[in-house]
């Protein structure tokens, strides 16, 4: 590896969510992007657009830089776990379960996704801020570990677990009021957050979990954010929370587990210039490391939960350009078949995104347009100010990073059926998410007798 460059080692040259494209991605003699072996219009042609597509080496690529880094600088033992919420599908559980991932859900739809993607139980945590007393009782009965989160979650759990049955496994969530630099929307460590205790009530909690017989308190959570590119605030992170840790061992729990959630940033755009998994791994395990050892507690077993970082750039979205709208010293719309509705980030969150003609990757730019979806809000707006060769209706275009809080953040806005999803490997793809139709939305759909009558 040549000398004086920004990175540390090779692992963070090929990190996945260094780059904004798939690690597969190559191109064919006549210059066409293809992912996973497969060629993009190709996909697009066969299995029509909209269409998400995942490239599995990626994901397994990532998964693997997370284990590693896991084994290579934290010698207690760890296991990561993957928050589903990027994107939850029974191959995506089935692949990071086959990884040695466990899996975070948040809902009754996240959990019964990883069990019967073949995440086991005692590997799946359920969080939320306002879990029903059926998640809480599913998860119960499977043995997956819950996160408080509030005190309606011990009300519930008391009320709910039979004093004759074994108690509760947990984890306790609390803000560890760290703050960090992403958008508002996406940020929860801060002490201004739905999600979790207050630091200044744990002590009150801990005694009344030490009271509950339906209760075994394995460990604590916290969560500072998403989109994270600075290291800084997971050293203070875990600063606060070996305090913590001390004190709910020093009120008679006997915590082992020690949650330091997700949020790890990728490069959606060039100027995006992320830690790599093994820096950020490094950096939480030699932090951990020395939080607990300076306050002689053993370590913990460290757990991480990524979601962006696992899947955001394991995923492209392929759609067809149609409309042309040129206002002419102003901007040029090119319209293409989904929008807000596949990915709502950029309308929520302004978040950036690169693409690029998925038969004329490396074409030179000929014009500046910018990337309208197809619903009726004229917020929905993909990408801004991008520099395309000219395209003709009915070009595909390839938009990157799109593998986490996409599909799972999707809905049916103007009643735009859901895109199908494929994943890609050495050249073969297979369908992993069917494509809706607008005869499905209506399945739902009731018209009370007097209306016809
Ligand atoms: C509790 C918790 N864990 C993990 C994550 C995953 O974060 P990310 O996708 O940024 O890695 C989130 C996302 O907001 C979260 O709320």
């Amino acid at each position: 590896m040549a000398k004086n460059t920004p990175y540390e080692s090779d692992r963070d040259l090929f990190s996945p969510n260094r780059n904004i494209s798939p690690i597969t991605s190559e191109l064919d003699k006549q210059g066409r992007l293809m992912i996973g072996g497969c060629l993009l219009s190709k996909l697009a042609e066969g299995y029509g657009t909209p269409l998400y597509v995942l490239d599995e080496a990626s994901l397994r690529a990532s998964c693997i830089a997370y284990r590693d880094a896991l084994k290579r600088y934290y010698p207690g033992s760890s296991i990561p776990l993957y928050a589903s919420k990027a994107n939850s599908s029974l191959v995506l559980s089935k692949i990071v379960a086959d990884e040695g991932f466990g899996i975070d859900v948040v809902s009754e739809g996240e959990l019964i996704t990883a069990l019967r993607g073949g995440v086991p139980g005692a590997k799946i945590v359920l969080h939320g801020n306002n879990k029903s007393d059926k998640e809480l009782l599913m998860a119960y009965e499977n043995g997956v570990t819950i996160v408080l989160d509030n005190h309606h979650d011990i009300n519930r759990l008391a009320e709910l677990i039979p004093q004759d049955k074994p108690p509760a496994e947990l984890m306790l969530r609390f803000t560890p009021g760290i703050e960090c630099h992403t958008h508002e929307y996406i940020r929860t460590g801060h002490i201004d957050s739905k999600f979790g205790f207050g630091l200044e009530e744990l002590q009150e909690v801990f005694i009344k979990l030490k009271e509950a017989n339906w209760a075994r308190l394995n460990g604590l959570h916290a969560h500072i954010g998403s989109q994270i590119f600075e290291l800084e605030p997971h050293r203070d992170l875990a600063i606060v929370m070996a305090d913590v840790f001390q004190m709910a061992r020093k009120l008679g729990h006997p915590v082992k587990d020690l949650n330091v959630g997700g949020g790890l940033g990728i490069r959606y755009v060039k100027s995006d210039d992320p830690p790599a998994i093994d820096s950020w791994i490094k950096v939480i395990s030699s932090a951990v490391i020395d939080a607990f050892t300076s306050r002689s507690i053993d370590l913990p077993r460290l757990i991480c939960e990524p979601g962006r970082s696992l899947v955001a750039s394991a995923g492209v979205t392929l759609y067809k350009l149609g409309a042309r709208k040129h206002i002419p010293g102003l901007r040029t719309y090119l319209s293409v078949d989904g929008g807000m509705s596949d990915n709502p980030r950029p309308i929520t969150y302004q978040s950036l995104y690169s693409a690029c003609l998925a038969d004329c990757p490396m074409g030179l730019a000929e014009e500046t347009v910018t990337i309208a979806g197809k619903h009726c809000e004229s917020g929905d707006v993909l990408l801004k100010e991008l520099s395309l060769p000219y395209s003709k209706n009915g070009d595909v275009l390839v938009v990157f990073g799109t593998g986490a809080y996409n599909f799972s953040m999707s809905s049916n806005y103007n009643r735009i059926p859901r895109p199908a999803a494929v994943i890609v490997k050495d050249g073969e793809s297979e369908l992993i998410q069917q494509r809706e139709q607008p005869e499905d939305l209506l399945r739902y759909d009731l018209l009370p007798d007097r209306f016809s009558r």
